[in-house]
């Protein structure tokens, strides 16, 4: 490997965890910065790392010391003359990084590589400023850099093959899993995460999850639960549990902070030239001009105290019975008749096992429950082609396990009709055997389908455009995210011809090019061929 001496610029957050892991893969690491006292603290955090390391026993204090010794700081861009790769990992201003490339150039020698490890510029303008721009790439770290175990190898437009290939083989022997992409806005995992974000707050201005109160924190909350409790996606491997989102997508914002997430939803919509799967909503605009901006001042979404969230009260219990002039009748439910759908069946012989006798007519007896399974169109849109009556109506969300005593949470989906009395008696129908219930206001694709539906979608994109290969971006989102299984392996496993189905219902729906189906994952569907196939 031509690759023994590596220049780090910039000591800060990234430059240090990328110093620690090529050191401890064993080569040699001068780590640069204009600011001595950045470089004293990197080194500090570089032996107390090792230090906790060698406590912990997973490092010998001899090979801890070997390593460190590897690493050597200078506040001259000279003193990396000799690298044969320099990672620069400084402030995220184009002018500034490519007056760094520049001065660079011209002492390295003409084999050496040179890498951005910006998260959104374009690695094409930063080599543009280059006399070799083919020998200028893209090396993007997560942070905490030796914990998150991805790094994207990016392609500028007029980067060497043969500098990929070292790099993908550098990233190899640090253990990290190298993906590989073209240089495009978000690279993959900040172009494939844009979904999860944006179609929950899509659900949250919609109104979906404000079924009978008027509380945002408890819309929040209703979105967080339906994705960490309801999603499940079947284990890869025999010794892996099945599992859903870690974190609910108001979660995941107070986490990462507003003032970090909204621009990047911004920037991604207008690098891709208004493109309607991307579209960024005015609720964080707001909030961030308003300094609610998550964990770290202390008010989010959520509001913390001393660093815990503080679970949203219920100031709307018992509303329907005080504000209404006669109390809706909360009897159990007798009848309830069931829609066509995929999963009818399964359906019928849950609300069986749940006690209810099951409406076999044509059409639903006056006072049967009509339950609708729609996939990706709302309650009112099946109701009114199923010609039942909307008032007595209720749609089941079955994508996901919704069997007798077999799911955490069930999520039913009201139209503007549909009687309170029969959304509180479905409700107590569906919790009677322990499970959790949420109940939505109308929505095309409920919320977990309608999320997935976008996440499939974009990832099927970035597919299509030959951005990254289809395993990369499984890999790059997998590991990037943290998501329980990457996007189109999710499409695989759910089908991809009932991902279509999902995305042209909604569509059908909304007409909102948003959900508009693409290329890539319409063919595969039709051919009933896996998404991860080229
Ligand atoms: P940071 O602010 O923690 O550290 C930057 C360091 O660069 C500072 O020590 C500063 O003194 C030094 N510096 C600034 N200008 C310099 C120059 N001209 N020459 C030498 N040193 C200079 O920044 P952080 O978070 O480490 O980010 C660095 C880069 O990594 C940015 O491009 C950022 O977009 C990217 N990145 C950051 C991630 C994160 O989570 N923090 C994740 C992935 C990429």
């Amino acid at each position: 490997m031509a690759i023994q001496t590596i220049g780090i610029i910039g000591s800060g957050a990234m430059g240090r965890g990328i110093a620690q892991l090529f050191a401890q893969c064993g080569r040699t690491v001068v780590l640069h910065d204009t600011q001595a006292p950045a470089l004293q603290a990197a080194l500090k955090y570089l032996s107390t790392t090792f230090d906790t390391l060698v406590a912990k026993g997973k490092l010998p204090a001899d090979q801890a010391k070997e390593i460190l010794a590897r690493v050597s700081i200078t506040q001259e861009l000279a003193g990396l003359a000799q690298c044969d790769l320099v990672v620069e990992a400084i402030v995220e201003n184009l002018a500034v990084k490519q007056t760094v490339f520049k001065s660079l150039e011209a002492l390295l020698k003409p084999t050496a590589i040179i890498v951005s490890n910006t998260s959104s510029l374009s690695i094409t303008a930063i080599a543009s400023a280059c006399q070799l721009p083919n020998r200028v790439a893209g090396l993007h770290f997560f942070n905490p850099v030796p914990l998150m175990k991805v790094v994207e190898v990016i392609r500028g437009v007029r980067t060497d093959a043969s500098v990929i290939t070292q790099l993908v083989e550098l990233v190899g022997l640090t253990g990290h899993t190298a993906v590989q992409c073209a240089d495009f806005p978000g690279f993959i995992v900040n172009h494939a995460g844009r979904a999860y974000g944006t179609e929950a707050l899509r659900l949250l201005g919609e109104g979906v999850a404000h079924f009978n109160h008027r509380q945002d924190a408890l819309a929040y909350q209703t979105i967080d639960q339906v994705l960490r409790e309801q999603v499940l996606f079947k284990p890869t491997s025999a010794s892996t549990p099945g599992q859903g989102f870690r974190l609910g997508p108001f979660e995941l914002l107070d986490l990462t902070a507003l003032d970090v997430s909204h621009p990047v939803m911004e920037s991604i919509f207008n690098q891709f030239y208004q493109e309607p799967r991307f579209r960024p909503s005015p609720i964080t605009a707001q909030r961030l001009a308003g300094g609610l901006l998550g964990r770290k001042t202390e008010q989010g979404f959520y509001a913390y105290q001393d660093g815990v969230l503080q679970k949203p009260i219920d100031l709307s219990l018992n509303t329907t019975t005080t504000s209404t002039a006669s109390a809706p009748d909360l009897s159990p439910i007798v009848h309830a008749w069931v829609g066509p759908g995929l999963q009818r069946a399964a359906v019928v012989e849950l609300l069986s096992a749940l006690g209810t006798r099951i409406d076999d007519s044509s059409t639903p007896a006056h006072d049967s429950l009509i339950v609708l399974l729609p996939e990706g169109k709302d309650c009112t849109t099946e109701a009114i082609e199923c010609q039942v009556a909307p008032e007595r109506s209720i749609a089941l969300d079955t994508l996901f396990a919704f069997g007798f005593k077999a799911c955490k949470r069930r999520v039913i989906m009201t139209n503007p009709a549909t009687d309170i009395s029969y959304a509180l008696r479905a409700a107590a129908l569906f919790a009677s055997d322990g499970c959790q219930v949420s109940v939505l206001k109308d929505s095309p694709g409920f919320i977990a389908p309608r999320v997935i539906a976008l996440i499939v979608s974009v990832a099927t994109e970035i597919a299509q455009q030959g951005i990254a290969s289809p395993q990369d971006i499984d890999n790059a989102v997998r590991l990037g995210l943290g998501y329980p299984i990457g996007p189109l392996s999710m499409g695989d496993q759910l089908g991809a011809r009932r991902i279509l189905g999902l995305l042209e219902d909604m569509y059908s729906v909304t007409k909102d090019p948003r959900y508009r189906p693409g290329l890539w994952l319409r063919r595969r569907a039709q051919l009933n061929m896996s998404l991860l196939s080229e």
